[in-house]
This record gives structure tokens, sequence and C-alpha cells, in this order.
């Protein structure tokens, strides 16, 4: 065994990640590189010998949490020899040359597209004091989940495309992560197939905006639309739910909408942002789409595909956005009624378009209007959960329920947490459950015999 590995391999890592679920999927991947290659990986920060955060520039917030994360690691870095800070994900491209400034003890800032080198770059690192920036884009790799090693057995993260080339004015992602790219679809269909063979049930489809998959002047010539894609995936044996996400409302093709509908594996539910419910500030955020162009959209699916789950980002508080433009997101609301709602505060980010508009709306309005909304949102998706009352769904286990002694809990069709009292049932497990009550946005009932 070479030495350096010798060196490394009592070495314990504490991974943390901020952000998408991209990120998670890529802290999962980069943990199998690090098991494959010696290293172990501890929950615990204090014992770690290695320190590394996978980060996330979406909105400001995420950011000052790694920025303090790492102020307070001067001292833990001094304090013994051989110990290695290390920053992945989109800060490592939008903070490179600040990251160092800030915490000169980094010993490695490493891009999305880099991780594959997290392993090597970690041997070189360990006590040599020298700092490695590693953040040149080069997405040609997707990470692909090991047949034996998933990190759940039943469901699994799938990643069809990476990057965006839609450059809404508030994005920092088409900085940070580069030009959208598709990856083959027979890479997808062979991943899917082996991780069915070893007992998934569920995949997840995952990108900014997977409605564009093969779209992308950098994906020309690998063939299926993504309505194509998604009915070869819920064809294939052991495969009982697809799931995707992210859909833009731009581009929602009518045969994505009739696969959606007619194949069965393929879930009732659907993540479609809308950002906000005013067209003047829909075009300053070039969004490229109006209101009315996105609730028929709304009204499409909702035609075709029964009991549709529908959830949506909002940002409050974009620049130039006035009351009457925010009462337009709150009709917005009235109209789709959705099902969940994941709202933001606009948050200006260095090198976009929008963080250089000049017309700020103030925090305290920001926060008003973000109260408002949430306050509309909960009572829609609470009285959502209540009409789900008295129907029986289709639940896929997840495991034991966490605060109720037990029960189970798992996700039915639309995606909706279900709990559930019983024993001996296992993630993966198929259940009929009756629904008699809900609370916030988890729905209880008992199995249907
Ligand atoms: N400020 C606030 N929210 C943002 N998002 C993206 N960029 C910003 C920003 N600068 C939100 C959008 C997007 C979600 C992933 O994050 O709503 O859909
Ligand atoms: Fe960002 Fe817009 Fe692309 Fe979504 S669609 S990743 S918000 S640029």
């Amino acid at each position: 065994m070479d030495t350096l590995i010798e060196k490394t391999k009592e070495k314990k890592v504490f991974l943390e990640t901020f952000g998408c679920q991209s990120n998670v999927l890529e802290s999962d991947h980069v943990t199998g590189l690090l098991l494959k290659n010696h290293f172990s990986m501890t929950p615990n920060a204090e014992e770690a010998d290695v320190i590394l955060f996978n980060t996330c520039s979406i909105r400001e917030h995420a950011e000052h949490k790694v920025f303090s994360r790492l102020g307070q690691l001067g001292d833990w870095k001094r304090e013994k020899e051989g110990r290695v800070i290390g920053v992945m994900g989109c800060m490592a491209t939008s903070y490179k040359d600040q990251l160092l400034e800030r915490a000169p003890f980094l010993d490695m800032v490493v891009g999305p597209d880099q991780y594959l080198k997290v392993p090597q770059v970690i041997r070189e690192a360990a006590g040599t004091g020298v700092s490695q920036v590693l953040a040149d884009f080069d997405p040609v790799y997707f990470p692909e989940n090991d047949p034996n090693r998933l990190a759940q057995p039943h469901k699994a993260f799938i990643e069809i495309m990476k990057e965006c080339d839609k450059f809404c004015t508030f994005c920092v992602v088409p900085f940070t992560r580069g030009r959208e790219i598709s990856r083959p679809a027979e890479s997808i269909l062979g991943e899917v197939t082996s991780i069915a063979q070893a007992g998934v049930k569920e995949v997840m489809l995952l990108g900014q905006n997977v409605n564009s998959y093969g779209l992308g002047l950098r994906s020309k010539g690998q063939g299926a639309s993504f309505a194509e894609l998604l009915r070869q995936v819920g064809q294939i044996k052991g495969i009982e739910r697809v799931r995707f996400m992210t859909s833009h409302p731009l581009d929602m093709p009518d045969d994505l909408i009739e696969v959606m509908a007619t194949v069965p594996a393929v879930c009732n539910s659907i993540h479609l942002p809308v950002q906000c419910g005013s067209d003047k500030v829909l075009k300053r955020m070039n969004r490229k789409y109006s209101v009315a162009h996105y609730l028929e959209q709304v009204r499409k699916l909702r035609a075709s595909i029964k009991d549709l789950f529908i959830t949506t980002d909002l940002i409050v508080g974009f620049p130039g956005e006035e009351e009457k433009d925010f009462q337009g997101t709150l009709d917005l609301l009235d109209e789709v009624r959705y099902d969940a709602v994941y709202s933001f505060k606009y948050s200006p980010r260095l090198g976009t378009p929008a963080a250089r508009m000049l017309d700020h709306v103030s925090e305290e309005v920001q926060d008003e209007r973000l109260a408002r909304l949430n306050e509309k949102a909960w009572k829609q998706a609470s009285e959502a959960c209540e009409s789900r009352v008295g129907k029986v769904e289709e639940v896929l286990v997840d495991g034991p329920a966490d605060k109720t002694p037990d029960a189970y809990y798992g996700k039915s069709c639309q995606n909706r947490t279900v709990v559930f009292p019983g024993k001996g049932y296992k993630a993966g497990d198929v259940v009929r459950v009756k629904i008699e009550s809900h609370k916030v946005a988890n729905l209880y009932g008992t199995i249907e015999k």
C-alpha cells in the first residue's frame, strides 16, 4: 500500500452540506469516494481530522453560514498537525479568492466540477500547508449511485442534467456552475436499471431545469427529450415511482404532460417555480413567461393529471416589486392553490444583473410581505391536506416514525408524508393507508386491510 494511503488511513472526515438536493447527491458521492480511498467518515466535527463544507451560493444566508463556520476553525486547524479544511461546491467558484483571504488556513477549494479529485487533494494537503484551488469548469461527470452502497435501499436521486442556461436575473447558478449540459440517456437508463435490480423502487430525476433535458447547446445528439426519457425510466422493471425536479414553466411541452398522465410509475406531482405573480417583475427577472402563460400550464396539467400535487418557489421583494405586484403574487396563490410553497426573500447575488438594479425593496417591506405570503400559503397547504382526509393513499414506507412510537412513515404518490401505526415494516414496503387526520403538512391514518 502506498505511503500516502497509509498516512490517510486513519483520517476521519466530517462533511457538512449546504443547499440543494444536487449538493446532497454530490456529498453522498464524495463520501463514497472517500471511503473507497481508505478515509473514514464521522458525524462529529470535534473528532474529525478533515472538515469539508459542500457549499451553496444561491442565497446570501447559506454563504454567511459557511464564512462564519470557517471563521471558527482557525484555532482548530492550528491545534493539531495534519488537519485539513476544505470548501467544495458553488462558493468555491464564486469566492475562490475571498475564501483564502478570509480563511488563509484553508487547505483546499474545490469547485463543483472537480470533486472527483477530493481524496487526492486531501492527501496532498495533509501537512503541507499549501492551499490548492481547483475551480475550473469541467462538467462532463455525473455522480452515480453505487448499487452496492445505496444511501437508502428503496429510493435514489439521479442527476440527469447539470447547470442552467436560463439566466434569471436574480440567480447565480449560471455563473457559479457554467453552461447547461445533459447526461446521455443510455447512462441514465443504465444506472436506473442497475439500482432497480438492487431493490430501488423510486427515483427522483434531478437537474436545475429538467424540462430542457437534451436541448442545451452542449447536449445535442444524445437523443431523447425529457418526456421520452421519463417514459423510458418509468418502464424500467422494478421502478414503481418516478419523480423529477425542477421544471421551468417555459418548457412544459404537451408530450411531458401526456407522459405524466399516462405512464403509471410517473408520480402525480410537480415542482413548478413561478417566482412571482406580476408580469412586470417576471420580465425584470428574465423568466420569459407571463402569469397567463403559467396559469395556462397549470390548467393543462390539472386537466390531464388526477390529484396533481403542485409546489412552487416564490421570491418576495425583488427590486422594483410594488404592493400591486405583490398583490399579483397573492392572487396567483388563490388561483393555483399550491400544496406547498417555498418562499424566499430576494437576496442580491454578486455578478447577477438584478444585483445592479437600484430600486431595492426595504428589509421591513420584504419581511412584511414574506409573512403575508407565508400565512396564505400555509392556510392553503393545510386545506389541501384536509382534502386528503377520508382518502386511501398508497404509501412507500421510509422507516419507523421519529416521534410516534410503534409507527412508521412514508410518502404518498403525491409526495405527502404519511404516518401510520404498525409493526415489522421495512423501507421499500408499499402499504395502503386510510387517512384520518393531518397535522401541519403530515397525514395520519391506519392501514387499510
Ligand atoms: N434570492 C432569493 N431567492 C433566490 N432563488 C434563487 N436565487 C435567489 C436569490 N438571489 C430561489 C428561487 C429558486 C430557488 C431554488 O431559490 O426561488 O427557484
Ligand atoms: Fe437559476 Fe433561473 Fe436557471 Fe433556476 S432557471 S437555476 S432560477 S437561472
